[in-house]
C-alpha cells in the first residue's frame, strides 16, 4: 500500500524542476498525476518518462480560461483531482528604483492571482464531489523577509503564504487542507535565471552568486528539487489530515518560524 494509492493529482509548472519532481513523487506513491505547464510540449516529455500514471496538460495560469480548461481536461482524463499543487511562478530582480510596472504584473498576474484562481477552480471542484483534498502552494524564504533587489518576488511569495492562510482556515471545513512549501535555495534553471540577475546587478561572474547562496546555507549545500519531495508528499497524504495553512520551510536551515 502506498500513500497516495487511488488519488489524482494536478501540478503546475511541472514539466521542469521542483514540480516535475513532485509529480515523479506522487506517481512513485501511488497517484496518477497531471502535469500542467505553459510549455506543455516539456510536460509531456516528462509524463511520458515517468509513464502512464502520468498525464501532460496545457496550461496557463495568468488565464482564467486556461485554468478551467485545464480542470476540465485533468477531470476528464483522471476522473478526479485530490491534490493540487500551485507551483508555476516566475522570478524577477530589480533595485526598487527601476521596478517596472510591466514586469510587477506579468509576477503578480502569475505567483499571486494564478495561484488563487487556480485554487479556486480546484476548490470547487473539490467541494462539488465532497471528498475533501489537498491543496499545497509553493511560497519561498523569499516570502518571509524582503530583499533589496528581489521587492517583487518576495512581495509575491509573501502573499502565496497569507493566501494560503485565507484559504486553509475557510477551506478545512470542507476537508480541504491548504497548506505550504518554502524552499530556500533550490538548484536548477530557476535559480540559473536568479543567477543571471544577480549577475547583471551585483557585477558577480556567472555561477558566482549560487555559490555564495550554496556556502550560506547552514546545511552546505544548495538544495535539490529532491530534497523538497519529502514534504510534498506528506502534506499531500492523509498523514497531513490535520495541518491546516501552514506554511513549511524546506531549506537546509536558513529560516526560522
Ligand atoms: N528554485 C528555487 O530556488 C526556489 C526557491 C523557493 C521557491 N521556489 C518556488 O518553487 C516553485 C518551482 O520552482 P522551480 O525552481 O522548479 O521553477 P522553474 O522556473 O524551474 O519552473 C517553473 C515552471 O513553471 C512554468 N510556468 C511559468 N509560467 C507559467 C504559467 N503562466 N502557467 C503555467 N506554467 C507556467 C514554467 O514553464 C516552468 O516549467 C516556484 O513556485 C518557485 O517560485 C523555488
Amino acid at each position: 500500500m502506498k500513500r497516495l494509492d487511488g488519488k489524482c493529482a494536478l501540478v503546475t509548472g511541472a514539466a521542469r524542476g521542483i514540480g516535475r519532481a513532485f509529480a515523479e513523487a506522487y506517481a512513485a506513491e501511488g497517484a496518477r498525476v497531471a502535469l500542467a505547464d505553459i510549455d506543455v510540449a516539456r510536460a509531456g516529455e516528462a509524463a511520458a518518462e515517468i509513464g502512464d500514471a502520468a498525464i501532460a496538460v496545457r496550461m496557463d495560469v495568468t488565464s482564467q480560461q486556461s485554468i478551467d480548461a485545464a480542470i476540465a481536461d485533468c477531470v476528464a482524463r483522471l476522473g478526479q483531482i485530490d491534490i493540487l499543487v500551485n507551483n508555476a511562478a516566475i522570478f524577477t530582480a530589480a533595485p526598487i528604483v527601476e521596478i517596472d510596472r510591466a514586469d510587477f504584473e506579468r509576477v503578480f498576474a502569475v505567483n499571486v492571482a494564478g495561484t488563487l484562481f487556480t485554487l479556486q477552480a480546484v476548490a470547487r471542484h473539490m467541494i462539488a464531489r465532497g471528498g475533501g483534498g489537498k491543496i499545497i502552494n509553493m511560497a519561498s524564504q523569499a516570502g518571509r523577509r524582503g530583499e533589496a533587489l528581489v521587492g517583487v518576488y518576495c512581495a509575491s511569495k509573501a502573499a502565496v503564504i497569507s493566501l494560503t492562510q485565507s484559504a486553509g482556515l475557510d477551506l478545512i471545513r470542507h476537508g480541504i487542507n491548504v497548506n505550504a512549501i518554502a524552499p530556500g535555495v533550490v538548484d536548477g534553471e530557476h535559480w540559473d535565471g536568479v543567477d543571471a540577475f544577480f549577475a547583471k546587478y551585483e557585477g558577480k561572474a556567472p555561477g558566482q552568486k549560487k555559490r555564495e547562496v550554496g556556502a550560506a546555507v547552514p546545511f552546505g549545500r544548495m538544495g535539490t528539487a529532491a530534497d523538497l519531495t519529502g514534504m510534498a508528499v506528506f502534506l499531500a497524504s492523509a498523514e497531513a489530515d490535520y495541518v491546516v495553512a501552514q506554511t513549511y520551510n524546506v531549506d537546509g536551515g536558513n529560516w526560522m518560524s
